[in-house]
């Protein structure tokens, strides 16, 4: 089994470990982050040192993954890891479903009972969540989190960092722009804007 350095390790970061475990493709997994004790145990998993010690022990695992929620967090740490002359694990939990005709960019993450169909193409450090549905011919960029039990239809297109919130839908052909929140529960049937917060049925942009 191969060893696993995950940057982050609050809830997402546990679920990311967990999934990689469940593989059985990665063992002895440790964790970086800043709101733990250094050398202590979280979980059933080490955490051996703060973020800014990537560098200490970047080329002592066979894979780095990042697991932290927040997307320009994680797109800020995917450069200090390219900086630092690495790429990026993808972590696969067994049980999802991924077509044969799917590229899935480095440091991405499927969890458990995700479906992704035919033709899709996701970026880097994108988050398919649990039980999440991305249909056939999709297009996510970098960063993206696609949150549980969030379905997105044929042909949706969805911009850099945008978030498309736990048990949301998306019709088909959609286009999301780039740093989108879809807020829980959404039906999007029309193409969203950057920048834009949305919620409701049919999604509209929240009032500030
Ligand atoms: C959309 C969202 C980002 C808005 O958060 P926010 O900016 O803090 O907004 P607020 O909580 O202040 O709510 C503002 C208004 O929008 C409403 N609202 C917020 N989220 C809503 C949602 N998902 N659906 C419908 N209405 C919503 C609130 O009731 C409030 O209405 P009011 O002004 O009439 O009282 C957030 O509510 C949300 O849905 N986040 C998704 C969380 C998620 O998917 N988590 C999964 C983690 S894996």
């Amino acid at each position: 089994m191969s060893s696993l350095l995950i940057l982050g390790a609050g809830g997402h970061g546990k679920v990311v470990a967990d999934a990689a475990e469940f593989s059985e493709q990665w063992g002895n997994i440790a964790f970086l982050d800043d709101k733990f004790e250094r050398d202590t145990k979280h979980a059933q998993w080490d955490i051996i040192g703060r973020m800014q010690d990537l560098a200490l022990y970047a080329g002592e695992y066979d894979g780095i993954v990042i697991a932290i929620g927040d997307a320009s967090a994680r797109m800020k740490w995917m450069s200090q890891v390219h900086a630092l002359g690495f790429s990026l694990a993808t972590i696969i939990h067994p049980r999802a479903v991924i077509s044969t005709n799917v590229n899935l960019g480095e440091g991405s993450v499927v969890m458990a009972n995700a479906v992704i169909n035919y033709g899709v193409k996701i970026g880097a450090a994108c988050i398919i969540n649990t039980a999440a549905t991305v249909d056939h011919e999709c297009q996510l960029a970098a960063g993206v989190h696609i949150c549980p039990g969030t379905h997105l239809a044929g042909n949706v297109s969805v911009g850099e960092c945008s978030w498309v919130g736990i048990g949301a839908s998306v019709i088909q052909g959609i286009t999301i722009g780039r740093h989108v929140m879809v807020g829980a529960g959404a039906t999007v049937i029309n193409n969203i804007n950057d920048d834009l917060t949305v919620i409701g049925t049919p999604a509209k942009p929240i009032e500030m």
